[in-house]
């Protein structure tokens, strides 16, 4: 059995894709993935009716393709069975923690050791397939779980943050998600049209990172959750809000908490809500009024 995080995006998506900071939260629960015997190479996702092989066409068929392709080491030609325990296409990070797991059951059932570096790679060749250019912060929390400040770059940069105290999160899927790769275009074409303006406003994403990050580790829950408010409000300026993740944020504020903002690609999916120990019942209950999945996770 190999277990990669699934993952909740605190500030700065679509930033990190410019090479700001992002803080990233790993969750309890994720992609659970084994090697089973015969059928030849396999990806198979029985809960979401996936079972391709990597010469089909579809999207996951290609990205395992491209995974095994990645990989170092003599693979043979196994059937990959993975479990998920988070919903797909939601923005928190299903397919990062698909690779991930996916490499490391090949890797332990093939008996070679897969480094952080080969891993990350590995990981990099599948999410190209499902995002086209992506910034490597979804399979580094797939990766490692906890609280973590993720930089692009070669080699990335990674740093853990460690909070002062557990901080208390409602995650509400508001509606269906929408293409990462789409939405990141998407901001790529705004940034063209408008690049004063949305150079501005991923510096000012930046500079909430940084205060958040010190809001996380000196136990400031206020201000981080005035942070992660004010990034929702900057990711609507690069266009990736909807009117429904608007108003999930706004019912999750109104109900208590401390701050709210839409996580991962945005165009649809999750909203995160930071909240207390006297607003997270009504923040619970306020988000499960969109009808949607609504988890509570503590982190940190
Ligand atoms: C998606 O979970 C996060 C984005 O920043 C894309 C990326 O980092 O590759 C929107």
């Amino acid at each position: 059995m190999a277990f990669a995080h699934g993952k909740i995006l605190l500030l700065g998506e679509h930033a990190v894709v410019y090479g700001r900071p992002a803080l990233a939260a790993g969750l309890d629960r994720g992609m659970t993935a084994s090697v089973v015997d015969g059928g030849g190479a396999r990806l198979q996702i029985p809960a979401w009716g996936v079972d391709v092989s990597p010469a089909d066409s579809s999207a996951v068929a290609r990205a395992f393709a491209a995974l095994l392709g990645a990989l170092p080491g003599e693979l043979g030609g196994p059937t990959v069975r993975v479990e998920p325990g988070i919903p797909g296409g939601a923005g928190l990070g299903s397919s990062a923690a698909l690779a991930v797991a996916t490499a490391r059951a090949l890797a332990a059932h093939a008996g070679f050791d897969l480094d952080d570096d080969a891993l990350f790679d590995a990981a990099m060749a599948a999410e190209r397939v499902f995002h086209g250019n992506p910034s490597g912060l979804d399979h580094a929390a797939a990766m490692h779980g906890g609280l973590l400040r993720y930089v692009r770059g070669m080699p990335p940069s990674l740093t853990p943050v460690v909070a002062n105290t557990p901080l208390s999160l409602v995650v509400a899927q508001v509606a269906p998600g929408a293409d990462t790769g789409a939405m990141v275009g998407g901001v790529a074409e705004r940034r063209a049209r408008l690049p004063v303006a949305i150079e501005a406003a991923l510096d000012a994403i930046a500079a909430l990172v940084d205060r958040a990050q010190h809001a996380v580790e000196v136990g400031d829950v206020v201000s981080l959750g005035e942070a992660m408010t004010v990034n929702h409000g900057l990711l609507a300026a690069l266009g990736v809000s909807t009117p429904a993740l608007d108003a999930a944020c706004h019912a999750a504020r109104a109900a208590g908490a401390l701050g709210a903002k839409l996580t991962g690609a945005g165009g649809g999916g999750c909203v995160v809500a930071l909240v207390d120990d006297a607003s997270a019942d009504p923040v619970v209950s306020a988000l499960a009024e969109s009808g949607g999945m609504v988890l509570r996770a503590s982190v940190g």
